[in-house]
């Protein structure tokens, strides 16, 4: 018997990253392919703590459904916190508790996209917002991304041509670039976007572990209206508790509730009140600035590697913060072709191709550094270097 699977299914790509992790299964390989946290910054005891005390002073409370909004003292906390970093004024109501940002991606595609609307990516983008919004079918364009944030001159060039339904952006350390929207280039996105329809979604989970320079504002600041912003707890606490948010004017609040409750009533009650525990009885300010100081070294470890072994006409990008740095090769080297030549140096990193909407044999590729000691970095490069001088000698 063939199963007849939803026409939608046949526009959604496998991720690709989980292809790759099969080869980095090999326990011989360096891999700067994933995208975890380093585990040496969860707070096991602490998590412990939380979670006894709150099974000890609520009980079976703690166990119980509960409403589709999530938790209010947690939504509460993340509306503080926007005030305290940023002075912008956030109502508990606009916060909705989701299952990671990620969840969040698949509510706003289940609220705002008809099939064939046009949306708006960053070039490269983040391959889990390209999956999540495939599976609506939208038509997918992409605005290039400078050192200092969006192209703004294509991007109202692009806003004016297909009046796209939303902008996806990660203004802060992005996935896959590593690249930050400076404060200049916010202004200047968010004086273009106050002309148009366009809704933009901020996604900002690497925000809080910039280890240089100042942190900058989220572009919602600047503008007047039709903003969504996601963040998320994976980074700062855990991935495991699945927790992040949706912060929304009410309007849109409203629907992203209906289409939260149809798909899963609510996130998990228990991890949100152990966060929130977490994060009452503990100094997060302490926390986040031992998570800067862990990724500055290994970022620093990475970027001077970079330079010491790759030849000199490779790019690299620098991040401020995040977990992430994007590497340029030669034009007309696809890094297909360099991961499989990687990959028989024992080490693994992740393609430029599935970051792009519709291009293939991309001459970019990320690396992740926060999941690797510094040995590990400083031979995994030194393997890579080997990798791109072989490629490079046989164009
Ligand atoms: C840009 C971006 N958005 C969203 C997510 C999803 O994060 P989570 O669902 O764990 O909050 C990630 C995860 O790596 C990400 O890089």
């Amino acid at each position: 018997m063939s199963i007849k699977f939803a026409d939608r299914m046949n526009k959604v790509q496998k991720s690709f990253i989980r292809e790759i992790l099969k080869v980095t299964e090999n326990h011989e390989v360096i891999s700067f392919a994933g995208g975890l946290p380093n585990p040496v910054s969860f707070p096991v005891e602490e998590i412990k703590k939380a979670a006894q005390k709150v099974l000890d002073e609520n009980g079976s409370d703690v166990l119980q459904y509960s409403t589709t909004e999530g938790y209010l003292p947690l939504r509460q906390y993340i509306a503080d916190r926007y005030y305290k970093r940023f002075g912008l004024k956030v109502n508990a109501d606009e916060i909705l508790i989701t299952n990671g940002s990620q969840q969040g991606l698949d509510l706003i595609g289940k609220v705002l996209l008809n099939k064939e609307d046009d949306i708006l990516l960053e070039r490269p983008g983040y391959l889990g917002a390209i999956q999540a919004f495939s599976i609506f079918e939208p038509t997918f364009h992409s605005v290039t991304l400078k050192d200092d944030g969006v192209d703004t001159e294509l991007l109202e060039k692009t806003l004016e041509k297909y009046k796209p339904k939303l902008f996806y952006t990660v203004p802060n350390f992005q996935n896959p670039s590593g690249i930050t929207y400076s404060e200049e280039n916010r202004k200047a996105l968010a004086s273009i976007l106050n002309k148009y329809d366009t809704v933009l979604i901020e996604d900002d989970p690497y925000g809080e572990l910039r280890f240089i320079g100042e942190d900058v504002p989220p572009v919602r600041t600047y503008l007047h209206d039709n903003s969504i912003m996601l963040g998320s707890f994976s980074k700062i606490v855990s991935p495991a508790m699945r927790l992040g948010w949706i912060c929304a004017k009410v309007e849109i609040m409203d629907k992203l509730i209906t289409a939260k409750q149809a798909a899963d009533l609510h996130s998990n009650y228990f991890s949100q009140r152990v966060v929130y525990q977490y994060l009452t009885d503990n100094d997060i300010e302490d926390h986040i600035k031992k998570i800067r100081e862990l990724y500055k070294k290994q970022r620093n470890c990475m970027v001077n590697a970079i330079e010491k072994y790759f030849p000199s006409e490779i790019k690299s990008t620098k991040p401020e913060g995040g977990m992430f740095l994007w590497v340029t090769l030669p034009e007309g080297i696809s890094s297909l072709d360099l991961f499989d030549v990687a990959a028989k140096q024992n080490v693994a990193f992740v393609p430029g191709d599935p970051f792009y909407t519709g291009d293939k044999g991309i001459n970019t590729f990320r690396l992740n550094y926060t999941n690797s000691s510094e040995e590990m970095i400083e031979e995994g490069i030194k393997r890579l270097a080997e990798s791109i001088k072989q490629i490079i000698s046989t164009r």
